[in-house]
C-alpha cells in the first residue's frame, strides 16, 4: 500500500518551501513507517534549501524528530508497530572496520530506508540526513528508530536526533571536555547551548559563550554559561583570551561553520587545545591557514560525525537532564 500523505518540499535552490502531496511506500525488509508527532528546525534544514549540502533536490526537509512506529518491514526486530522512537540519521552496520573497532560513530556502511518517498508525478524525494521529518508519516531504515519511553514529551525529546545529540556530543565526547576545563563555544544556536550544557554536565568551570544575538547569550547563560561574548561588539579571539589568564581555552566548539568562526576558534584555544567544529560548512567555503601557526601549536582539530543518539550515550544525557530536575 502507497500512503498518501503532506510534506514540506523545496524543489530547487532557495526556492520557497511548499507543502506537497508525498507518496510514501509500505516498509520492505528492514524499514519502518513512523507516523511523526514532533519536528524541530534545524539550521542545517536551511543549508539544504539554500543548495548548501548537495544539489539533490527536491528535498523532502525535516530530521529532528519523534515519532510512533505505524509498520515494520521483514525481517525488523529492533522496534515494533506503537513505539515511540526518535530518528537518527543513519542506521550503523554493526560489522564494518570502524564498528569492528568499537567505534560507530565513524560506520563506513550506513544505511537509511532502501524505497524512495516521491511526489504524485513520481519525481523522487531526497530526505533531508535521511529523514525528512516534516511530514506525516516517513520511511527509514528500522535502524534509523530509537525508541524512548511513551511518557516522554515528544517536542523536547526530539531534539536528541540532531542538535542536542550534536552539541552535547561536541562537548562531551569528540572535545572530551574534563572537569576544571575551560570552554568556549562560537555560535549559541540549538547545536551551540547543547554544547554549552555539555560543558557544564562535564564539569567545566569556565563556559564561554560567544554569539552576536543578545537573546542567544542570556539563553546560553541559563543553560551553564559562565561568561558571554557579543561578537559584535568585542574580538572572540581577544575577548576568550582574557577570561583565560592570556591562554585561551581547552576547548573551543565552533557551532556555526564558516571560515572566520573556524579561525577564531582555532586562534582562541590555549596551545595544546581542542577545536572541534560541529557547525556544518557549505561547499564553497575555503580556510586558509599559516602553516606555520598550524605547525607550532599542538593540541588537536576535530570535527563531528554521529550518526546515532545510541552512539553519543544519550540515555547518559537524559539521566543528567534528569538529576538536572529537568525531564522529558
Ligand atoms: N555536525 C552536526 O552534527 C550538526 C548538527 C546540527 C546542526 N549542525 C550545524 O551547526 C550549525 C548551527 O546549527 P543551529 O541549528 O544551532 O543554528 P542556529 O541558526 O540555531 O544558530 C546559529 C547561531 O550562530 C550565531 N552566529 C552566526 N554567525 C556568528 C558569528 N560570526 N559569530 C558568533 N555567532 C554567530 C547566530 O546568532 C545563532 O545564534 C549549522 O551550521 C548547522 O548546520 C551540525
Ligand atoms: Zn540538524
Ligand atoms: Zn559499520
Amino acid at each position: 500500500m502507497v500512503h498518501k500523505v503532506k510534506g514540506a518540499v523545496v524543489r530547487g535552490k532557495n526556492a520557497p518551501v511548499t507543502i506537497e502531496t508525498v507518496l510514501v511506500p509500505d516498509p520492505g525488509p528492514g524499514e519502518a513507517l513512523v507516523d511523526i508527532l514532533t519536528s524541530g528546525v534545524c539550521h542545517t534544514d536551511l543549508h539544504y534549501k539554500l543548495g548548501g549540502i548537495s544539489d539533490d533536490f527536491p528535498f523532502l526537509l525535516g530530521h529532528e524528530a519523534t515519532g510512533v512506529v505505524s509498520a515494520v518491514g521483514a525481517g525488523v526486530t529492533n522496534v515494533v508497530p506503537g513505539d515511540r522512537v526518535i530518528l537518527n540519521w543513519r542506521a550503523v552496520c554493526g560489522t564494518c572496520r570502524a564498528c569492528a573497532k568499537g567505534q560507530p560513530q565513524y560506520c563506513f556502511n550506513t544505511a537509511n530506508a532502501t524505497q524512495k518517498m516521491t511526489l504524485e508525478d513520481g519525481t523522487v524525494l531526497s530526505p533531508a540526513l535521511g529523514i525528512g521529518a516534516f511530514i506525516e508519516k516517513t520511511l527509514v531504515a528500522a535502524g534509523q528508530c530509537t525508541k524512548v519511553d511513551d511518557d516522554v514529551d515528544p517536542g523536547a525529546v526530539g531534539l536528541l536526533g540532531c542538535g542536542l545529540m550534536a552539541g552535547l556530543g561536541a562537548a562531551i565526547n569528540t572535545g572530551n571536555v574534563k572537569r576544571g576545563d575551560s570552554v568556549a563555544v562560537i555560535g549559541c544556536g540549538g547545536v551551540g547551548t547543547a554544547a554549552i550544557a555539555g560543558a557544564a554536565l562535564a564539569g567545566a568551570t569556565t563556559v564561554i559563550a560567544v554569539d552576536r544575538d543578545p537573546k542567544k547569550l542570556a539563553a546560553a547563560k541559563k543553560l551553564g554559561a559562565t561568561h558571554t561574548v557579543d561578537a559584535t561588539a568585542e574580538d572572540a579571539v581577544t575577548a576568550i583570551q582574557a577570561l583565560t589568564n592570556g591562554f585561551g581555552a581547552d576547548v573551543v566548539i565552533d557551532a556555526v561553520g564558516r571560515p572566520e568562526t573556524y579561525k577564531q576558534a582555532f586562534y582562541a584555544r590555549d596551545l595544546a587545545g581542542t577545536v572541534v567544529l560541529v557547525g556544518v560548512p557549505t561547499p564553497e567555503m575555503m580556510l586558509e591557514l599559516p602553516l606555520l601557526d598550524v605547525f607550532g601549536r599542538g593540541g588537536s582539530s576535530m570535527t563531528l560525525k554521529l550518526p546515532s543518539p545510541k552512539w553519543a550515550k544519550v540515555p547518559y544525557y537524559d539521566r543528567w537532564w534528569s538529576s538536572d530536575g529537568r525531564t522529558y
